[in-house]
């Protein structure tokens, strides 16, 4: 039996991967330089699949970190150089450690071959983050300058409010390293990065990832599709009009229609009843989060899935009952912050569409 060409929820790569040459032609050349990247998208548009592939292809070496784990400063500094130890012999790393202000015990965890690195709690500030960021610029050339990727860096502030100072203090003295800072909250990084009274103002170029273009997913689909169907091109057309080129629900929702063409073979419905079925197993995660917001984002929501007209007209007003716009404004920009809802050159759409389409069915069951 075929294996489903489809994949969604963690990194992707290779016949998994489509579109995103201009990304990965400007952010390969940009890293050549000694220049830093900044790059929002929102949730599950691709980002760690893009920087990864084009690290892996620089052949360089790279730390991939995701603040999100992160506990502590402490802790920072453990991850990275856990991190540090994948890549550098043990004895080459020795020498190095025997210069850190606080040495850090270095166990080797016997079932994963991984080490654990501790340093002692509350040891000093950021003082092992400080040894730790210097190891890796001693241990960056010229020749092969080390990548460090912070991913969901706006998690920074959750550690210690003055940390970014700190990063920041740090990082613009080293000339071996190219850092890139991704997250997917686009106002907090723009605080971060393009607020002039903040401390990373101006340190590197900022890009935001969009959606795959459709065309080259409509290719991408139609090639994967044909292996199993000769209604590949309707289907496609079908599934993108659902999903609205969203990377991550695309790949969702054409790995549904597979897994139905598989299991029952074509029938005039196989989208839809795709679609309700994804609605379906989501059916708790989508009531939990319907009932954490409030009486406003639950009438915005309510109208942005039964129609498309702008949620900011005086007729959505009329036809749902959101009141003044103003509140309409907050709710809208409430929901953004959430992620529940993108806004894309000022349009705002629901993100998932399988919540939107849980909505529908809800309120006219
Ligand atoms: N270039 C691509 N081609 C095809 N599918 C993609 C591509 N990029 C992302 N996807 C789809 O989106 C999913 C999420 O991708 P990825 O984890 O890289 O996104 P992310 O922005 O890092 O997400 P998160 O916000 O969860 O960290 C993948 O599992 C895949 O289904
Ligand atoms: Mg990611």
């Amino acid at each position: 039996m075929k294996k489903n060409p489809f994949k969604f929820g963690s990194v992707v790569d290779g016949p998994y991967f489509t579109n995103r040459e201009d990304e990965l032609e400007k952010i390969t050349s940009y890293i050549k330089g000694e220049n830093h990247l900044i790059l929002i998208s929102p949730r599950r548009f691709g980002k760690t699949s893009l920087i990864r592939k084009i690290v892996n292809e620089s052949k360089r070496n790279y730390l991939f970190l995701d603040i999100q784990i992160v506990l502590s400063a402490d802790d920072f500094a453990s991850q990275l150089l856990k991190r540090i130890y994948r890549i550098y012999p043990v004895q080459k790393l020795k020498s190095y450690l025997k210069s850190f202000r606080l040495i850090p015990t270095v166990t080797i965890n016997p079932v994963t071959g991984e080490p654990e690195i501790s340093f002692k709690p509350g040891s000093g500030e950021f003082t092992p983050l400080e040894d730790v960021l210097n190891l890796i610029e001693k241990l960056s050339t010229d020749e092969n300058k080390m990548i460090v990727v912070l991913d969901e860096f706006q998690d920074i502030f959750r550690i210690d409010t003055s940390l970014d100072r700190f990063l920041r203090s740090v990082m613009q003295n080293q000339k071996h390293i190219n850092y890139i800072f991704m997250g997917s909250s686009e106002s907090m990084i723009r605080e971060i990065f393009e607020k002039k009274s903040s401390s990373f103002y101006r340190f590197g170029t900022l890009m935001t990832l969009g959606k795959i273009k459709k065309d080259k997913f409509r290719l991408f689909l139609e090639e994967k599709l044909g292996d199993i169907t000769a209604n590949n091109k309707e289907l496609s057309e079908e599934i993108l009009g659902i999903s609205d080129s969203h990377p991550y629900y695309t790949q969702q929702l054409a790995s549904t229609v597979w897994e139905l063409l598989v299991r029952s073979g074509l029938s005039s419905d196989i989208v839809e009843a795709a679609a309700n079925e994804i609605v379906q197993s989501h059916d708790n995660d989508y009531e939990r989060l319907w009932n954490t917001l409030n009486r406003t984002d639950m009438t915005v929501l309510n109208g942005m899935s039964a129609s498309d007209i702008s949620p900011l007209s005086d007729e959505f007003s009329r036809q749902y009952g959101t009141g003044a716009t103003s509140t309409v404004f907050s709710a809208l920009q409430r929901l953004t912050q959430k992620g529940i809802l993108l806004k894309e050159k000022s349009i705002y759409t629901i993100d998932d569409p399988f919540f939107k389409r849980w909505i529908v069915i809800r309120r006219s069951e």
